[in-house]
Order: structure tokens, then C-alpha cells, then sequence
């Protein structure tokens, strides 16, 4: 019998990264780790960081020396430092801050029980190595609904598009595709666990190009039939895609495949031509735009989201305001929004900077805007049905939380509605960040 060690995560970043937490804690699970809520009662730390912005990179830090205490009442608590922060800063981590035991990138999560066992051993261990194989083919562990009847599952990895701002292709390395197989069997895995909607991740999801059983490859669009064919699978989302590699096939899928919830998370960063250019990004505003013409054409429902940086540098106002000419263009559901962040070793971390008054004042309009869009296309919801997915109880008796079909929460007091129900709902009301309204029998 191995006896039972308490496992305390924290997840930091984008969803990917809840994914991987997911997979350690079931790894670490096979060799005895039980999660816990509680830091104080942890045997093992483990922090999931998040290199994007500065400030995510700071927090870590802040966090660490948080824990220093823990470690004065217990001296075999363990602490370990994994995701983009790892990555980029390796050893470094433990040079700032020596009560870090362990620092593991995201390419090599498939060694995490072996580490966590070395340093629990008293041995720091660094493993920040780029290996060939699929990790999550190596990761110990069945798949389970650990968040409610929706799960995330990782398909593609990784980013060739070096972007002038971002780290993730230096955090995450190249883009790679896991074999069709290999997802079907784990999404049938959350299936049998209760999962109803599994949101397909990657960094460049729609780049995916995985290996089917002939050996041939097969684009997002083609996975996605193969995913519709589970029974007791309801919904497949999948984010977050690029607009170059937003194909006909996957275009179509969003008209046909009823399984396809209609949301789309299409970042286009800026709506100024010579910004794109700069950025890297190679597609320009007005490619962006009929492209959701199109996607429109196929969903006219279809609930479009972004993500947007401004002050990037050498962003002049009349940059900024074509930013915001797109975004009335486009109308937006929601949509994310951040101040540029230098990151050392990108590109545009040389160039001139934009004053931090200026970026203020841009991410305010921007977000100003982007809020009235989103609140406006939320209160046309009003008096419609919506396909509901209960997630969660609320805060009140008898009340559960749940998605629309355009990821609305929607809010239904009724006693007779349990978590993993999906319910046809009327709306009746909009409020300031959610929906509510009664279940139509
Ligand atoms: N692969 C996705 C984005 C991943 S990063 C895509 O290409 O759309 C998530 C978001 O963080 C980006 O869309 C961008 O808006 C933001 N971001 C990335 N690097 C940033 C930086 N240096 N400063 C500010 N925001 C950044
Ligand atoms: Fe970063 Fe650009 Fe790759 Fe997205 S496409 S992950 S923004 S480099
Ligand atoms: Fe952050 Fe890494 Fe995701 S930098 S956004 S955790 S890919």
C-alpha cells in the first residue's frame, strides 16, 4: 500500500494549462498524490505558470515567496514550478527563489511522477527538454470529469507563427498535432465519466493536422466528425484558432454539424494593417473581416469572440481607431483585451514603446466598447430559447448554472434539474454578466 500524499495546484494561463494540471494531478494520482484545496495541509506545490503578459511571469515570484512559511512548519513539503515559466526561465527559478525543488516545462510533463519522486528524494530536479514522443500518450492516469459535465482536451500543441509579441512558440516549441486515435479514446474516456461537451485546445487549434488510422492526416474539421460520432458526447467547442488557418471544411462543419456549438474564438489582435504587418500576425484587417462574413454566411448565429493588444509598439491613434472601426464592424460576443506586454527574446520588445498613460486610455475605449457590443448581443437573448448544459450549483436554493450554445451562463432556479442535464431554457432576463429564464418542458 502506498501511503496517501496530499497535492496542492495552482493553475495560471490559458486553458491548456488547465488541461495539463488535469494530467499531472491524474499521474501523480497513480503514485499516491491526492489533491487538496488547502496549501497548508500540501505534501507537494505544484504552481502551472504563465509566461504571456509580465505581470502572470511576476506573480509566480510573489506566489513562491508566499510559501516560504509552509515550508518552515513542514520541511518535507515539496514544491515545483511547471508550465511557461519554467520553460522560459529553467534553472533561474531556483536561482531566485531556492525552495523551488522542481521545474518542468510543458514538453515534459510525461516525467512528472519520476520527478516529484526524485525530489521528494531531496534531489532539485530541472527538466525543461523539448522531447519527440506525444507527453500525454506517456502520462499515467484515466481521464475523469474533474470540472463538471464540460472537459478540456488538448490536440495540438505548440505555435510555428512567431508572432512579434509572444512567447508561446519559444514556451510551448513547435506545433505538433496528437494522433486522432489517441483523442477519440480519450474523449470516450470523459464521456463514461459524465462529460457531455469537450472543448478541443491548442494554441493554433485549427492548424490541427493529426495522423488517422490509414496514416493520412486529418484537419480539425475531420476530427471533429469523428468526435460527433460518440455517443453521449452532446457538444465539441474547440479554441483557440488563427484566422489563416480557419479552412473551408471547418467553415462548413460550423453550418452542419449539430454537435458544433455555435462560438467562435477568432483573435485578430488589431484592426490596423500596418499594426498586423508589424505583429506578424499575416493576414490584414480586411481579410479578417470577410472571413467572418463568411462563417456568417454558414452560421448566421454564430457568436463571434477576439482578442485584441493595444499599445503595441509604434501604435499611433489612427492605428488605435481602425482597431475600433473593426470591432463595430465585426459586432463581438465577448472578447479579451490587453495592454502590450514587453517580452525579452520576441521582436517587438527592440521597438519604440507606446507610454503606459496611452496604452490606459486605449484598453478603457476598447473595453468600453467591447462591453456594450457583448452586453447588447447578451440581452438579445431575451425571450429565446437556449440549449442549456448544467455545470454547476448556484448561489442560491435550487439553483443551477449553466452554458448556452453561445456560451452564455445561464442561471435556472428549479428543483427538479440536476448538474450534467442539458435543458431547453426560456430567457427572461439579462443580467450584468449572465442570463436567466425557466426551463421550457
Ligand atoms: N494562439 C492564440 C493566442 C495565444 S496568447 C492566437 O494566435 O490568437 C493569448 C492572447 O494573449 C493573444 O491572443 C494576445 O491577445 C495576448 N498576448 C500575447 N502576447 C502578448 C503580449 N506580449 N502582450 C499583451 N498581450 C499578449
Ligand atoms: Fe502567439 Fe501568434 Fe502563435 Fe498565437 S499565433 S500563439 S499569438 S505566436
Ligand atoms: Fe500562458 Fe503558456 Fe498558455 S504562456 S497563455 S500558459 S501557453
Amino acid at each position: 500500500m502506498k501511503n496517501t500524499k496530499k497535492l496542492y495546484v495552482k493553475t495560471y494561463g490559458c486553458q491548456m494549462n488547465v488541461y495539463d494540471s488535469e494530467r499531472m494531478s491524474e499521474a501523480l494520482g497513480e503514485n499516491g498524490y491526492e489533491k487538496t484545496l488547502n496549501p497548508d495541509e500540501a505534501d507537494m506545490i505544484l504552481l502551472n505558470t504563465c509566461h504571456i503578459r509580465e505581470k502572470a511571469a511576476e506573480k509566480v515570484y510573489s506566489e513562491l515567496g508566499r510559501f516560504k512559511d509552509l515550508k518552515t512548519y513542514n520541511p518535507d513539503l515539496k514544491i515545483g514550478v511547471a508550465g511557461c515559466v519554467a520553460q522560459a526561465e529553467g534553472e533561474e527559478i531556483i536561482k531566485r527563489q531556492p525552495l523551488v525543488d522542481l521545474v518542468v516545462g510543458p514538453q515534459s510533463y510525461q516525467n512528472i511522477a519520476d520527478l516529484a519522486a526524485n525530489a521528494v528524494e531531496g534531489r532539485k530536479q530541472i527538466d525543461i527538454d523539448f522531447p519527440k514522443e506525444d507527453k500525454f500518450s506517456m502520462l499515467r492516469g484515466v481521464r475523469s470529469a474533474q470540472r463538471g459535465p464540460s472537459a478540456f482536451l488538448t490536440v495540438q500543441e505548440g505555435c510555428d507563427k512567431f508572432c512579434a509579441f509572444c512567447v508561446v512558440p519559444y514556451t510551448r516549441g513547435a506545433e505538433s498535432s496528437r494522433p486522432v486515435s489517441r483523442i477519440l479514446d480519450e474523449a470516450k474516456q470523459l464521456v463514461d465519466s459524465g462529460v457531455r461537451e469537450i472543448t478541443l485546445l491548442g494554441q493554433n487549434v485549427n492548424a490541427y493536422h493529426g495522423e488517422g488510422s490509414d496514416g493520412k492526416e486529418r484537419s480539425l474539421a475531420q476530427l471533429i466528425w469523428e468526435l460527433e460520432k460518440i455517443d453521449g458526447l452532446a457538444r465539441i467547442r474547440f479554441t483557440t484558432s488563427h484566422p489563416n488557418d480557419m479552412t473551408d471544411d471547418l467553415i462548413e462543419a460550423h453550418g452542419i454539424c449539430k454537435k458544433l456549438m455555435p462560438y467562435l474564438h477568432l483573435p485578430v489582435q488589431s484592426g490596423s494593417n500596418r499594426i498586423l504587418k508589424r505583429m506578424n500576425r499575416s493576414h490584414d484587417a480586411e481579410s479578417y473581416l470577410s472571413l467572418i462574413s463568411k462563417i456568417r454566411e454558414a452560421r448566421p448565429d454564430i457568436l463571434i469572440s477576439g482578442d485584441f493588444i493595444v499599445g503595441f509598439p509604434e501604435e499611433t491613434d489612427e492605428d488605435f481607431n481602425d482597431t475600433i472601426s473593426l470591432i463595430k464592424n465585426i459586432e463581438y460576443g465577448q472578447a479579451f483585451s490587453f495592454k502590450y506586454s514587453t517580452r525579452p527574446g520576441t521582436p517587438a520588445a527592440e521597438r519604440d514603446q507606446v507610454s503606459e498613460e496611452i496604452k490606459t486610455a486605449r484598453l478603457h475605449e476598447l473595453q468600453d466598447l467591447i462591453k456594450k457590443q457583448q452586453k447588447s448581443i447578451q440581452d438579445e437573448m431575451i425571450d429565446r430559447k437556449v440549449q442549456v448544459l448544467f455545470e454547476r450549483k448556484g448561489r442560491f436554493d435550487n439553483q443551477l448554472v449553466g452554458k448556452s450554445e453561445y456560451l452564455h451562463a445561464v442561471n435556472v432556479t428549479d428543483p427538479t434539474i440536476s448538474v450534467g442535464e442539458l435543458k431547453q431554457v426560456h430567457i427572461t432576463k439579462s443580467n450584468a454578466n449572465s442570463l436567466s429564464g425557466s426551463v421550457v418542458n
